[in-house]
């Protein structure tokens, strides 16, 4: 399979077969596509990014950033976030990314954000839902509802999850956006309500909203395809339950999220945002076996329903993700065998009951 990353000047290159450190995989996740350049192209200062120290919002904005710097382009991007963690903050500033700390629970904490006509909301609370269901509605629900009040002409991107839908028949090719949003389990019912509040607020200011129910971003740090060869590398069973997800490089997902506020419609729009295949976990595992020279150990059997969904709506506009899913395994087996850093945040994606 041949796959191709593009320059930041717009020429291919192909992708390293490995990547051997975390400063060349933020390199390659946020080398910006030609697409990404052409976008930037049509964005006025400033681009806010909302919840931008996560794990998706600092390789997010300096794709942004350095799109803007190919183009020629003079666009401010704001990361905004508590910054919990210092060094993303500093990360950020470094490459060109003006930040800003707050809580945006707090409503006077708007008042120190610029005007904007693009914004890119990534703030979620999904872990520890168990513990403290209330600060994960409070957070996916009261902070939507602060942001389009503030902001009620801006172009909005908004994250939601796949989550949001049940569990689906595994040969189903995947949830569509119009079947129904009854999910189990706490958060996944408060990430329907930040959908909800989202769009409530965005039809009574007219807002132009655009909402992403997410499967499973990949980074080498963290995901889905991490997670399995973690347990191969270590000969631990694989539990095929679960046996099927998609998946998508982090990269694509962060090009894909900025390109959809082209997409930022009234009445707003959802989209599933994933790759296209609907990966099996046995075979995967059986994939890291034979790129790490390991036996695999698999224990139960797939269950007929799965977290799925098909993001042929999103494609039909945007394009394909561009990176492919194989390679993806190859630089994983390199990053676990040669003990690359990980976030150490599991996805728990066998949960099955939605108690995360
Ligand atoms: N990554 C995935 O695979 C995936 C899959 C499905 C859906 N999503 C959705 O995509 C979005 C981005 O994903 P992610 O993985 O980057 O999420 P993440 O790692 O959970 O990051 C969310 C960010 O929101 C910030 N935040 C939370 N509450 C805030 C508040 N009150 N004020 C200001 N900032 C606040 C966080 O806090 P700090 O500033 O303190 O760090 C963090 O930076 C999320 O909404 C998530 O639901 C992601």
């Amino acid at each position: 399979m041949t796959s191709h990353i593009p320059t930041t000047s717009g020429s291919p290159a192909l992708p390293p077969s490995a990547i051997q450190s975390e400063d060349q995989l933020d390199e390659i996740m946020t080398r910006p596509s030609p697409r990404l350049i052409e976008h930037v192209k049509t964005l006025k200062s400033p681009l806010l990014v909302l919840g931008a120290a996560g794990k998706m919002g600092p390789s997010l904005a300096v794709s942004v950033q350095r799109a803007a710097a190919a183009a020629g382009h003079d666009l401010k991007i704001i990361a905004v976030s508590r910054f919990s963690g210092s060094q993303t903050r500093q990360w950020l500033e470094s490459r060109g990314v003006a930040t800003i700390t707050c809580d945006l629970l707090e409503r006077g904490a708007f008042e120190q954000l610029p005007d904007t006509l693009n914004l890119i909301y990534l703030v979620g609370l999904k872990f520890g839902t168990q513990q403290n269901p209330s600060l994960t509605w409070a957070v996916n629900t009261l902070v939507p509802t602060h942001v389009v009040e503030r902001f009620p002409q801006a172009r909005t991107v908004a994250l939601s999850t796949g989550n949001v839908y049940p569990l689906v028949p595994v040969n189903s090719g995947g949830a569509n956006e119009t079947d129904l949003l009854t999910p189990l389990g706490e958060y996944s019912n408060a990430a329907v309500a930040r959908e909800r509040l989202f769009e409530y607020s965005a039809r009574k200011y007219g807002t132009p909203l655009a909402l992403l129910r997410l499967n499973y971003a990949v980074d080498l740090r963290y995901g889905v395809l991490l997670e399995i060869a973690q347990k191969v590398w270590a000969n631990q069973p694989v539990d095929v339950t679960t046996g099927y997800f998609n998946c998508i490089w982090q990269g694509d997902a962060n090009e894909m999220i900025v390109r959809s506020l082209d997409l930022a419609s009234t009445p707003p729009t959802a989209f599933n945002l994933t790759g296209a295949e609907t990966l099996s976990v046995r075979e995967l595992a059986y994939r890291f076996g034979e790129l790490m020279g390991r036996p695999v150990g698999i224990v139960s059997t797939e269950a007929e329903t799965a977290l799925l969904s098909n993001p042929a709506r999103l494609c039909a506009t945007l394009g394909k993700p561009a990176t492919a899913l194989e390679m993806v395994c190859g630089w994983t087996a390199h990053w676990v065998m040669s003990g690359g850093a990980t976030l150490g945040k599991a996805t728990r994606f066998e949960v099955r009951d939605g108690r995360f």
